[in-house]
């Protein structure tokens, strides 16, 4: 492991990053032991207007005198959730369902697989939830999610569960926390935390690159060894996974989107040197024909069969490489913090929350599944099974997770977790995030320069906010 060297220009550069306010709320739900049509009324009209109208719909499922626990599975009577979330290429969703359903043998789970690309899950659920479906009860979001489904009514508010349940939501990791709340009420569980890393093949590589320059040096120089055949991969697909790649490579050279007051700040040096650099390493000989129709699965797909010597991917790979089903490099891979540019090394922010369907006829036996999975018990099959990192603190001490997952043992790493950078926080996001997947694409395919890039976004960006 050689993330302890190179902390601590990262933590310099990192800490300039602000998070969000932290949770509060006090307002929450509660259903009653008969009112599971009590969630039936109309769904709220999806809110284009910009207008805070989360709680819409939600009272009629609030019982403010009665803290009682309603559950509505109490009575014996069999109850069938649909979870869904996108592909999971680790196996941990079936180990999760299953030790959910032993131990609440009156729900059984139907997993649904939405797509593994975010943008397009996104695009899948907010056509179900605004047309009233109701045929997904729980689903995991992407920490981009929460503040939009919950302006747009789409989901629970889930405070009235915690505090019945007395879930503490002070172990959990605060970022974690801030992505699920929107006007101050939580509506998503944290379930588990993302930063970008660098994956290296420790049989080539002795030391792991410190700088970007230097990274693109050694894949160049090492593309080719122990049948390697590209020196990086990264996800330089037209999707959300491009915006984070360039979010890591703008907080590396002292970059930002929108500054803390929401205006647009990309049009700077900064930002053209991060893209120049992106580009460059896109257009090298080193790095896939195609790396333009990279995404997560072409890049563990291509790294466990041994194809490369670097690559940027989330931690969920680290299970994946030592897994000698799925993997030609086992005990051939380390892990490294990204490469720093001259403001230090950046990762960028991801993770997955849990909500539940503001339409489902389940909410009690969905808010069981959510605290399940978004628990301690949960949450170790998903960093165990899954190789993902959790949100709650204390996972990070445990032994047998420790054993598993190498990477949580290690202090540097977890606090890359804590400090890695946000994407920009806009109600606005999935706009900013088009625009941005748009010219960044042509960008990394050489048909505008960064500065036209960074001019671009710059100018849709502003009229998008103006709106
Ligand atoms: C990972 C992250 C998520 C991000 C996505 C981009 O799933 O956890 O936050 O949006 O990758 O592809």
């Amino acid at each position: 492991m050689q993330l302890r060297r190179r902390m601590l220009t990262s933590a310099i550069a990192l800490s300039m990053v602000g998070l969000l306010a932290a949770c509060g709320g006090d307002n929450a739900e509660n259903t009653t032991p008969t009112n599971d049509g009590g969630t039936n009324e109309p769904v709220n009209e999806p809110a284009d207007n910009g207008e805070a109208n989360a709680n819409n719909g939600n009272d009629a499922n609030m019982n403010e005198e009665n803290g009682e626990m309603n559950d509505a599975a109490g009575d014996g009577e069999q109850v069938t959730l649909t979870y869904a979330r996108g592909l999971d290429a680790t196996g941990a969703t079936e180990v999760l369902i299953e030790a959910f359903e032993e131990q609440n043998p009156n729900i059984t789970v139907e997993f649904r697989e939405m797509p593994a690309d975010t943008g397009a899950s996104r695009d899948q659920y907010v056509t179900e939830f605004s047309a009233g479906d109701n045929s997904i009860d729980v689903f995991d979001a992407d920490v981009i999610w929460p503040a939009e489904f919950a302006q747009a009514g789409y989901v629970y508010e889930l405070d009235r569960f915690i505090e019945r349940d007395g879930i503490d939501m002070s172990e959990y990791f605060e970022g974690t926390v801030d992505s699920g709340t929107f006007d101050g009420r939580l509506w998503a569980m944290p379930k588990f935390t993302d930063a970008g890393l660098l994956y290296y093949r420790s049989d080539i590589v002795d030391t792991p690159p410190a700088t970007w320059d230097e990274l693109i040096e050694m894949a160049g120089q090492f593309a080719g060894e122990e049948g390697t055949e590209f020196g990086y991969l990264m996800q330089a697909n037209q999707y959300e996974g491009l915006v984070v790649n360039a979010i890591e490579f703008m907080g590396a050279y002292g970059a930002e989107v929108l500054d803390a007051d929401q205006n647009v700040t990309i049009n700077s040096p900064e930002a053209v040197a991060a893209i120049e650099k992106m580009m460059e390493i896109a257009q090298s000989d080193f790095v896939p024909s195609n790396i333009l129709n990279f995404d997560e699965p072409a890049t563990h797909t291509a790294f466990l069969e041994g194809q490369a010597v670097f690559a940027r991917n989330w931690p969920y790979m680290q299970a994946m490489t030592e897994d000698e089903g799925q993997s030609q490099v086992v005990g051939n891979v380390d892990f490294a913090l990204l490469p720093a540019g001259d403001a230090g090394s950046a990762a960028g922010l991801g993770g997955w929350m849990t909500m539940i369907n503001r339409n489902s006829e389940h909410p009690e036996e969905a808010w069981e599944l959510v605290k399940f999975m978004t628990g301690p018990e949960g949450q170790k099959i998903t960093a165990i099974d899954g190789g993902s990192a959790p949100t709650l603190r204390a996972l990070y001490d445990d032994e047998e997770v420790q054993n598993a997952a190498p990477l949580f043992a290690n202090e540097e790493f977890v606090s890359t977790l804590e400090n890695a950078v946000p994407r920009p926080v806009s109600p606005i996001y999935p706009q900013i995030s088009d625009i941005m997947q748009i010219e960044l694409s042509r960008a990394l395919a050489g048909e505008i320069t960064a500065q036209e890039a960074v001019e671009n976004m710059e100018q849709q960006i502003e009229a998008a906010l103006a709106e």
